[in-house]
């Protein structure tokens, strides 16, 4: 009797000692990681202890977006199922640094629409475990195009027009003076890759100089891109 209660805590003891070999923690950067648009980045993601990945499922996910699924690998191969489509043939792990417990996220030509917290799942047989890293995207846009839209109510209509931009931007139209003159609100679009566009119309009146400005800025990104234009007087 006493020997098989001793080969049942023998058992206990080894399967015991089993998930104990199995745990890890994952780690990852807690500082978020900014990224120029149109850049290759490394969303960084490891074991710890370094023990081997290469038997584990690795899941990234978006948490942003309601399927999530950025990148799975699991039984030694990529699982392309379910992939958000934004991301299809822009991801990749490291598969050679797997075995050293590194599963860091390869991300090309970073886009508006990456924005996001992404969390780096993985899971061993007996054990997972998480880290949830933020991913800030930014892009400057283009240098704004001012055109000449002619004679409007009593005044002159101008319009005021800049692509490229995140996140979105606000957009002003000053005087030579930098006093700010009233417009609309501008008109804002948000293109499939997650790049603002912004428009605004203004109607002006002749003044001493004849200059106005428009500028566009972003002050997360603590950028801006202004255009001036000089009206020929009546
Ligand atoms: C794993 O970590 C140990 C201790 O931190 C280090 O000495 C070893 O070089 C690492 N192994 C690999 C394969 O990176
Ligand atoms: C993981 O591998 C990539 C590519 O070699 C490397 O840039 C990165 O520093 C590695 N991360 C860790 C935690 O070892």
């Amino acid at each position: 009797y006493s020997t098989t209660i001793y080969i049942l805590q023998c058992i206990v003891l080894l399967y015991k000692l089993q998930c104990i070999s199995d745990q890890f923690e994952v780690l990852g950067p807690t500082d978020p990681i900014v990224a120029v648009a149109g850049d290759d980045i490394i969303l960084p993601c490891y074991l710890k202890p370094n023990i081997s990945a290469e038997d584990m499922t690795v899941d990234w996910l978006n948490l942003d977006f309601l399927d999530r699924r950025v990148y799975r690998y699991q039984n030694h191969r990529i699982i392309r199922d379910d992939q958000i489509p934004s991301y299809r043939g822009r991801t990749s792990l490291f598969e050679e640094e797997l075995w050293r417990g590194n599963t860091s996220l390869k991300l090309t030509r970073v886009q508006g629409t990456d924005e996001g917290r992404y969390k780096c799942f993985i899971k061993a047989k007996s054990w997972y475990d998480d880290f949830t890293i933020q991913v800030l995207v930014e892009a400057v846009g283009s240098k704004p195009v001012v055109s000449i839209e002619g004679h409007r109510e009593g005044g002159m209509g101008l319009l005021c027009e800049s692509e490229g931009w995140h996140p979105e931007p606000e957009l002003v139209w000053l005087d030579s003076e930098g006093v700010h003159l009233s417009a609309g609100p501008p008109k804002i679009h948000k293109d499939i890759k997650g790049f603002y566009t912004v428009k605004l119309h203004v109607i002006v009146q002749e003044t001493d100089t004849n200059r106005f400005t428009c500028r566009v800025q972003q002050s997360r990104i603590n950028e801006k891109m202004e255009t001036e234009i000089h009206l020929p007087s009546e």
